[in-house]
C-alpha cells in the first residue's frame, strides 16, 4: 500500500506515531489509494521552519529564474497528464475527462505564472517635488500556508502555489485529507522541476489538527484557503488573532437563469453540465435553475429526461458522466438535504436516492436530483449542498430572475441564457457574483481570469488571473530623492 509522506526541507518522511488517514477510491471504497499521516503540530513547526530558512535565497532569485522552474513543472505535468488524470479520478472520483481537464488547468497555470516572471510589474510615478522619483515593487509576503480542497486536488493547489512561488514566497501546503496522494504527486513534480529544498513543503493532516497548527503558527505570514464558508470563517478569525493575511475562496449557491428567448438546447446542456458535472461537487456548481415561465415546462421535461440518461459509475470507465460523492459523510449530508427539500414542500422530479446497479455497489453514488416548486426561503434554495441536487424556480421575467438569483448569501458564479443582448447586459450589471457567464454554464473558469466571489463566498480576493499576484505580494513604495537637499513633501511644494 502506498504511503503518502510529508515533504519538509527537501526530504520525504512520515512523522513517527502519527495517526493514520486512509484515502480510498470513492467509486470503489475497497480500493485503498494511500495512507497519510495526520501530522502533529511539531511537524508543522518543522515545515514552517524549513520554509523560513529557504525564504531569503528564494525571494532573491531573479523571477525569470524562478519562472524557469515553474515552466519545467508545467512540462512535467504535461508529460504525466494521463497518469495524473487517472490518479485524480481514482482518488476523488471525477470522470477521467474531468481528471485530465484538471491537470490541463495546472499546466495552463504554470504557463501563466511562468510568464509573470518577466513582468511582476510595479508602477513609476512623478513626484510632487523636483529631482525625486516614486516607484513601487511587488515583494513576497513570506511563508504562505496553502489549504486546499479535495474536489480539485491538482488545479486548485496549482493556482495557489504557482502564483505564490513566482512572487518569491515559500510554502507549507496541506492538501485535503481525502486526496493526499494527489498532493504528493503535485509536490513531486515541483521537486523534480528543480525547486530548492524548503521552498515548497508538504504536510498531511486533518483541518482540526494539522490545518489548525498551520493557521496558528506565528512563522506563517499568509493563509490561502479554499473550503466551506464555515471553515473559512474559523480560519480568518485565527488569522486576525495572529496578524496574518488571509484569502478565502469559500461556498457558492450558483444559479443559472434561462429566459424565454434562450436557445433551449444549450441552456439544458449548460444546466446538466453545471449541476451534475463533478457530481455537483464544485464551488461553482449550478445549484439553482431560475427559469422564465414561458419556457419552464418544456425545459423541465427535457432536463429531467436527460438527467435520467446520465451515465453514473467509476470515472475510469469510458462514457461515465457522473462519478461518486467523495465520502460517506458527505453522501449522508446530500441525502439529508434531499429529505429537507421534500419536507419543505418542493417536488422531487427525478433522482432523490442512492444510485444502485452494476458497478455502483462499492461507492457512494447519488442520482442526479431535480426539485421543482422551490421557493425563496427554503433551505434547499439557500444552502450549499455540494452534491448533484438542482432546484428549479419559476419566475415571471428578467427582473424577478435577477432578484431571485441575488437573494443569496453567496456570490461566486452565475449564468444567464438569453439571445437578447440588452437583457444579457442588464444581468451582467445587476448580478451579485464574482463571475457571470452569458450563454455558458456556471462552471469552467479559465486560469488567466480572476476567480472568486462576493458576499460570504470570499473576503475580497481573486485567485488566478492577474489578481492572484495581489494575494501573494505586498507592495513596497520607494521614493528616490536625487536633489542633494532636504525636500519636504506637502510643505516645500507651494
Ligand atoms: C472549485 O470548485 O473550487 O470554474 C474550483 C470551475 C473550475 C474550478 C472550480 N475551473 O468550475
Amino acid at each position: 500500500m502506498e504511503k503518502a509522506s510529508n515533504f519538509i526541507g527537501g526530504e520525504w518522511s512520515i512523522p513517527e506515531g502519527a495517526p493514520k488517514i486512509v484515502s480510498v477510491n470513492p467509486a470503489d471504497t475497497r480500493e485503498t489509494i494511500c495512507v497519510a499521516p495526520d501530522s502533529p503540530a511539531s511537524e508543522i513547526d518543522r515545515a514552517v521552519k524549513a520554509a523560513r530558512a529557504a525564504l531569503p535565497a528564494w525571494r532573491r532569485m531573479p523571477p525569470p529564474q524562478r519562472a524557469n522552474i515553474i515552466r519545467r513543472a508545467g512540462g512535467i505535468l504535461a508529460d504525466r497528464k494521463q497518469a495524473l488524470g487517472e490518479l485524480v479520478t481514482r482518488e476523488c472520483g471525477k470522470p477521467l475527462t474531468e481528471g485530465l481537464g484538471e491537470v490541463q488547468e495546472a499546466i495552463d497555470m504554470a504557463e501563466l505564472a511562468a510568464a509573470e516572471g518577466r513582468r511582476l510589474y510595479g508602477q513609476t510615478a512623478p513626484s510632487e517635488l523636483p529631482n525625486k522619483l516614486c516607484m513601487t515593487f511587488r515583494e513576497p509576503v513570506g511563508v504562505c500556508g496553502l489549504i486546499t480542497p479535495w474536489n480539485f486536488p491538482i488545479a486548485v493547489p496549482s493556482w495557489k502555489a504557482l502564483h505564490a512561488l513566482i512572487c518569491g514566497n515559500t510554502l507549507v501546503y496541506k492538501p485535503a485529507e481525502d486526496t493526499p496522494l494527489c498532493g504528493v504527486e503535485f509536490v513531486r513534480v515541483m521537486d523534480e522541476a528543480g525547486l530548492p529544498p524548503g521552498v515548497m513543503n508538504l504536510v498531511h493532516g486533518y483541518g482540526e489538527t494539522a490545518g489548525h497548527a498551520l493557521v496558528a503558527h506565528e512563522g506563517v505570514s499568509l493563509i490561502s484557503v479554499t473550503g466551506s464558508t464555515e471553515t473559512g470563517r474559523i480560519i480568518a478569525a485565527e488569522c486576525a488573532r495572529t496578524s496574518k493575511n488571509v484569502s478565502l475562496e469559500c461556498g457558492g449557491k450558483n444559479a443559472e437563469i434561462v429566459l424565454d428567448d434562450a436557445n433551449i438546447d444549450i441552456a439544458i446542456e449548460g444546466a446538466l453540465w453545471g449541476a451534475f458535472g463533478t457530481a455537483g461537487q464544485r464551488c461553482t456548481a449550478t445549484s439553482r435553475l431560475i427559469v422564465e415561465e414561458g419556457i419552464h415546462d418544456e425545459l423541465l421535461d427535457r432536463l429531467v429526461a436527460s438527467a435520467g440518461d446520465l451515465k453514473m459509475g467509476n470515472g475510469l470507465e469510458p462514457g461515465v458522466q457522473v462519478g461518486p460523492i467523495i465520502n460517506e459523510e458527505q453522501a449522508i449530508r446530500v441525502l439529508d438535504y434531499i429529505e429537507i427539500g421534500k419536507n419543505e414542500g418542493a417536488k422531487l422530479e427525478c433522482g432523490g436516492a442512492r444510485a444502485e446497479g452494476p458497478g455502483l455497489e462499492h461507492g457512494q453514488f447519488i442520482q442526479p436530483t431535480i426539485f421543482t416548486g422551490v421557493t425563496r426561503g427554503m433551505r434547499i434554495f439557500e444552502e450549499e449542498i455540494f452534491g448533484p441536487v438542482l432546484s428549479v424556480i419559476k419566475v415571471s421575467g428578467l427582473d424577478e430572475a435577477i432578484e431571485t438569483l441575488n437573494d443569496c448569501r453567496y456570490g461566486l458564479s452565475s449564468a444567464i441564457y438569453t439571445q437578447d443582448v440588452n437583457k444579457a447586459m442588464v444581468a451582467v450589471r445587476e448580478i451579485e457574483a464574482g463571475i457571470v457567464y452569458v450563454n455558458g454554464p456556471t462552471i469552467g473558469a479559465e486560469v488567466h481570469m480572476p476567480f472568486g466571489g462576493v458576499k460570504s463566498t470570499g473576503n475580497g480576493h481573486r485567485e488566478a488571473g492577474m489578481t492572484g499576484l495581489d494575494i501573494f505580494t505586498e507592495w513596497k513604495t520607494v521614493y528616490i530623492d536625487y536633489s542633494g537637499a532636504l525636500q519636504r513633501a506637502q510643505i516645500d511644494t507651494n
